[in-house]
């Protein structure tokens, strides 16, 4: 999408995709990642999600990338924390505690500007991007992060036809596609949600299923388990 379209949505506080709490699948499927308190976390495109908080509070350095400078400073405010600024072109840096929040656009993140990460969160990242975009999305996603990062994926999946994005639908064949490659992708969940979504059932939308995937380097999701699911 083009940024003026999202400069435009913060600015206007049509925000409908912030969830006032913690994503319920981050916190029911985090621990089936491979990660350690102390392992530094990538949320691309973050908005002001409070997963950012969730996810310090279980011990994790975290990373965002955000285009809205409105997101960064309602982040930061709403959760009282003085971030310090520091500008490093083309982004400009805010880190509060272990938080960091890079402000500019996800395409021009190089990996030494993210810094070492070893794992990512994408929740409403690649789906908010248009189907021409995805292919970049995800190779840029993986060069800026280490090989065999694992990251946990939510998506949604819903007839195209009957609404225009963002969020878009992303199919589970178009997933593997994208990432097929690089990882052994493992679906963990999927619900039809539109039942309690009454603003796409508005919208039209027949069915609305959410998605969440996770992605482990080849050969390793057999030997990450829970008995907690
Ligand atoms: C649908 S929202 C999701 C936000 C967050 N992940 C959440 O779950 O609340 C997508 C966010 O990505 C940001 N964004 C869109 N394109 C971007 C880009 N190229 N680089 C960085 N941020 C971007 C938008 O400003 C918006 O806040």
């Amino acid at each position: 999408m083009d940024p003026d379209f999202w400069h435009q949505r913060w600015r206007r506080g049509e925000i409908g995709w912030h969830l006032p709490h913690p994503n319920p699948h981050l916190e029911r499927y985090w621990h089936r990642l491979p990660v350690t308190p102390g392992d530094r976390v990538f949320v691309p495109l973050c908005g002001k999600t409070h997963d950012l908080m969730w996810l310090h509070r279980q011990g994790h350095p975290v990373v965002g990338v955000e285009l809205s400078p409105l997101a960064v400073s309602q982040f930061f405010m709403e959760q009282r924390l003085r971030p310090e600024e520091q500008a490093r072109p083309p982004f400009r840096c805010f880190r509060a505690a272990d938080i960091e929040l890079l402000c500019g656009d996800f395409f021009e993140l190089t990996r030494q500007r993210l810094g070492r990460v070893q794992a990512v969160w994408d929740r409403a990242a690649l789906i908010a991007m248009p189907p021409e975009l995805r292919p970049r999305y995800a190779r840029h996603l993986l060069q800026v992060v280490p090989p065999g990062t694992p990251v946990l994926l939510a998506t949604m999946e819903y007839p195209q036809v009957e609404m225009a994005g963002p969020p878009f639908s992303v199919a589970e064949t178009e997933v593997h596609e994208l990432f097929g490659d690089a990882y052994r992708l493992e679906r963990l969940h999927a619900e039809d949600i539109l039942s309690q979504q009454p603003r796409f059932q508005e919208r039209g939308l027949t069915h609305l299923v959410e998605k969440v995937y996770r992605l482990l380097p080849k050969g390793e999701a057999q030997t990450v388990a829970s008995p907690r699911d």
